[in-house]
């Protein structure tokens, strides 16, 4: 039987909408489909599956408790709110950055004027809250999405978030990453790595879920 038979899995997926006004905001090019994929495949390995979405144009896994937010803020508040979990797994690109104020109008052109300025204020890094918290998950993983030193940096962020292990995909590269159906992951931990892919998300998230449930039997 599989070791997340029973067990609580937290997943987070998709991009966030940073409102500037109210028709504009900023987002990214995350589809979610790496975490509904996850999401899908904890389901199938009999685990209690909630996945908290950003804006994403994807229909729920059957048996999956979904919940929707927008912006970095109501995923944060969504995410710590669903804890206890026995696993977290962070897939969302969370925005860094968002806009100091939300204008209640939408802002308008002013005649000769050419350039604005947009104050930004970093958001709450729900991740390293999660790895933080007291009711702290048995296994943190992150996402790092880079575009170059791909590995120094998401070893970097395995340190300083304090988490269990984090899958790095190389983005802005054609058939891999966002918007893509397939993907490539270097999967890090403290004392070992392992790429997994090229190959459909639904195979990369079968990848994932066992070193997941290896690192939970051994750790
Ligand atoms: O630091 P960076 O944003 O590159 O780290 C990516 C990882 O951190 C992803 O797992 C993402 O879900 C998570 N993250 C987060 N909250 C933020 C920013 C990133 O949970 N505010």
């Amino acid at each position: 039987m599989s070791t997340l038979h029973g067990r609580r899995v937290l997943v987070s997926a998709g991009p966030t909408f940073e409102d500037i006004d109210p028709v504009r905001f900023i987002g990214n090019r995350s589809s979610g489909r790496m975490g509904f994929a996850i999401a899908e495949a904890a389901i199938a390995r009999g685990a209690q599956v909630t996945l908290v979405a950003g804006p994403v144009h994807l229909s729920t896994p059957s048996g999956v408790q979904r919940i929707d937010v927008r912006s970095a803020a109501q995923m944060h508040e969504a995410v710590m709110s669903a804890l206890p979990a026995d696993v977290y797994i962070g897939t969302a690109a969370v925005a860094d950055f968002t806009p100091q104020h939300v204008a209640g109008h939408k802002l308008k052109k002013v005649p000769g004027q050419d350039t604005l300025v947009l104050e930004l204020v970093k958001t709450r890094d729900i991740l390293a809250d999660v790895a933080g918290a007291e009711t702290r998950p048995r296994l943190v993983v992150g996402f790092a999405a880079e575009t170059c030193d791909v590995e120094t940096y998401a070893r970097g962020k395995l340190a300083a978030k304090r988490i269990d292990m984090i899958a790095a995909n190389r983005v802005g590269i054609a058939g891999c990453g966002f918007e893509s159906d397939d993907n490539t992951l270097d999967v890090l931990w403290t004392d070992g790595q392992r790429r997994l892919g090229p190959d459909n998300k639904r195979a990369v998230a079968e990848g994932l879920l066992d070193l997941i449930e290896e690192r939970m039997t051994n750790a």
